[in-house]
């Protein structure tokens, strides 16, 4: 029945004191050389390990973070559970990147910073945050997350999702027609999507024309998501005003990238939301109980979707 931790070491020390005290009944390794492979029973790990096959009775594998792009998934024998990561760590972090993300744009830092690098000292319009309408793309943990921490400052909210959803306060849209007006209607546009063979390329330059004149972008996705040539060109045209970068294609990005030095763009190195171990250790030893229980557990992967 071994729990096996393959990450880094300093978050598996605190991963194997949370098992020792909570659930001292499941041995825990972080060594793959000395485990008994057949007792390997569930796997956390941040990519599938080329020797996997050798866990012969494999039930579940956990991502070390809320994305699961990363996981070759025809690696996995049909019957392994995947499952992300849902933990309160993940979820606060990405609340504060967007409220940050979406205040420095609503507030016009990106401009401010152009003046204070030229000596200017003026005051630009501001617009009230009810007259300024965010967007999120994606309403699973972290979208209604984000949205729910954003509510208090009164944007007027909107999301995206594939299947319709009710969220209260929140304009909810769905399918391709919604998308279409989310977009016409959103002056801040979020992206929480998974990466998956639908979303890959979707922020391309089609879409970025739907957003009104003088929008921004949060890119807090997956780099794959975006053509980055495509936002150069709506920053460069005036189409879009801002853009708050936290994932690209390829990470890093290489130094003579225009990202790096463009006004616009608020460049950020994939740090928006990060597993926290204490709280990951928590929700991974709560869905270990929930299996034992014979309940799916929490952030269980439809692998045919790919998230
Ligand atoms: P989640 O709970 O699985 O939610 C995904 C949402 O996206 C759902 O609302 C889903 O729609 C929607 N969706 C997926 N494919 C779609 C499509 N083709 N068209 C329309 N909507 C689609 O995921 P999450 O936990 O919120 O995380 C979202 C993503 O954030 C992760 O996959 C990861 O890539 C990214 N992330 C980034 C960071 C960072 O630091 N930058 C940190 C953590 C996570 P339904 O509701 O209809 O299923
Ligand atoms: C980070 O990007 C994650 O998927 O947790």
């Amino acid at each position: 029945m071994t729990f096996l931790f393959h990450s880094d070491a300093a978050r598996g020390a605190i991963f194997a004191e949370a098992f020792a005290r909570e659930l001292p009944e499941i041995p825990f390794s972080m060594d793959p050389a000395t485990v008994d492979p057949d007792a390997v029973r569930h796997l956390i790990t941040w990519t599938i390990p080329n020797n996997l096959a050798r866990y012969r009775h494999l039930e579940m594998v956990f991502s070390i973070g809320a994305g699961v792009d990363q996981f070759t998934m025809a690696a996995l024998p049909d019957h392994v559970k995947v499952v992300r990561m849902v933990e309160d760590g993940i979820v606060r972090m990405m609340q504060e990147y967007a409220t940050m993300a979406v205040l420095s744009l609503h507030r016009q830092i990106p401009a401010y910073r152009a003046q204070q690098a030229n000596g200017v000292w003026r005051a630009l319009p501001q617009p009230q945050a009810t007259q300024r309408r965010v967007g999120v793309l994606g309403l699973g943990v972290l979208g209604q997350a984000v949205l729910e921490r954003l509510k208090p400052f009164g944007f007027p909210l909107a999301g995206w999702s594939r299947s319709p959803r009710q969220l209260d306060g929140v304009t909810c849209h769905h399918g391709a027609d919604g998308l279409d007006t989310l977009l016409a209607e959103t002056d801040i546009l979020i992206v929480l999507l998974p990466l998956t063979p639908e979303t890959r390329g979707f922020l391309d330059a089609s879409l970025l024309a739907k957003l009104p004149k003088g929008a921004a972008l949060v890119h807090t996705g997956r780099g794959p998501q975006l053509d980055h040539a495509a936002l150069l060109d709506a920053l460069d045209s005036g189409h879009l005003s801002g853009a708050v970068i936290d994932v690209t294609d390829p990470e890093p990005l290489p130094p003579d990238h225009p990202f790096w030095s463009h006004p616009a763009i608020l460049l950020t190195p994939h740090i928006a939301s990060v597993t926290q171990p204490d709280s990951a250790a928590q929700a991974v030893i709560a869905n270990l109980r929930r299996h034992r229980a014979g309940l799916d557990p929490v952030g269980l992967v439809d692998r045919r979707r790919g998230y």
